[in-house]
């Protein structure tokens, strides 16, 4: 496994592999990363990782200087998970002095975008790098990040970007809570209140699977069992267009069903899809 700062170092790197899966992240790495690796290897027979903490997709106020970091560790899950080269930049080597230009994705209406202005803003431009710099084959993205999944595939898509998109379903705990590197600033406390999460988006598939197609009754079911849970503070639920993401005020056959929860300084988000894709 070869592990590279510069962009330089990647374009020197990138002819060995005829084809290339990519999985970017932010490192910290937990099995659901190790099995997007694993998935962009077996697809294409070599698989690079970027690890960088993107500082403009983080508001003044959020986590970015305590985000975790561990770097030997995850250089040694990447490579134990088969990927053949990591991609490590400094935000100086990424965002040099004198950068301004910036990709909008729009989808203005999406819930998470609402909760995080200018989040997506600064994914949509750090993805569109990446993909310029790594030149990948297939890039794989996690279910569980499913506005950035939407707004990802618009952006392949509206500036032709010569990439196949893959998104991979969401790795979960043994009890459902699907993984993240902020599950880690959990308490004890907090971690087994946030199975609350899974518990809702469950009921919801019930519920739906039930014949109920009403979105306020699938955000209602949705919200009554996440406010039983006094440690967890609920950000939004909602019920969206799966390719517009504007919230849906009438009844449909196909839904993306979101959510953030905080609990305390922590907030996790989470998803099903709802119907046919
Ligand atoms: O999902 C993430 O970890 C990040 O948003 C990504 C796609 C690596 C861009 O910084």
């Amino acid at each position: 496994m070869q592990v590279v700062s510069t962009i330089a170092e990647v374009r020197a790197a990138r002819p060995a592999f005829a084809q290339l899966g990519f999985v970017p992240t932010m490192g910290f790495l937990h099995e659901g990363h190790l099995s997007l690796i694993r998935r962009a290897k077996a697809a294409c027979g070599a698989a690079a990782v970027s690890i960088f903490v993107n500082p403009t997709q983080f508001a003044p106020h959020e986590d970015l200087a305590r985000y975790p970091r561990n770097l030997p560790r995850d250089l040694e899950l990447a490579e134990a998970a088969g990927a053949d080269l990591v991609f490590t930049p400094t935000p100086e080597e990424m965002y040099p002095p004198g950068f301004s230009t910036f990709i909008d994705p729009g989808l203005a209406h999406g819930a998470e975008n609402a909760a995080r202005p200018g989040h997506f803003r600064g994914v949509a431009t750090v993805v569109a790098k990446l993909f310029g710099i790594m030149q990948p084959t297939l890039a794989v993205f996690g279910q569980k990040d499913a506005e950035q999944c939407v707004v990802i595939r618009k952006l392949v898509r509206d500036l032709d970007l010569p990439v196949t998109l893959d998104i991979a379903p969401t790795a979960r705990e043994a009890d459902g809570l699907a993984m993240s590197s902020r599950n880690s600033y959990l308490t004890p406390d907090q971690r087994a209140a946030a199975v609350v999460l899974i518990r809702a988006l469950r009921a919801a598939e019930a519920v739906f699977a039930g014949g109920e197609r009403d979105p306020e009754a699938l955000r209602r079911t949705v919200l009554d069992i996440l406010v039983q849970e006094p440690l967890g503070e609920v950000d939004y639920v909602a019920l969206a267009d799966l390719n517009s993401l504007e919230p849906l005020t009438a009844p449909a056959e196909a839904a993306l069903l979101s959510l953030a929860v905080r609990f305390g300084h922590t907030r996790l988000i989470d998803n099903a899809i709802l119907g046919a894709i």
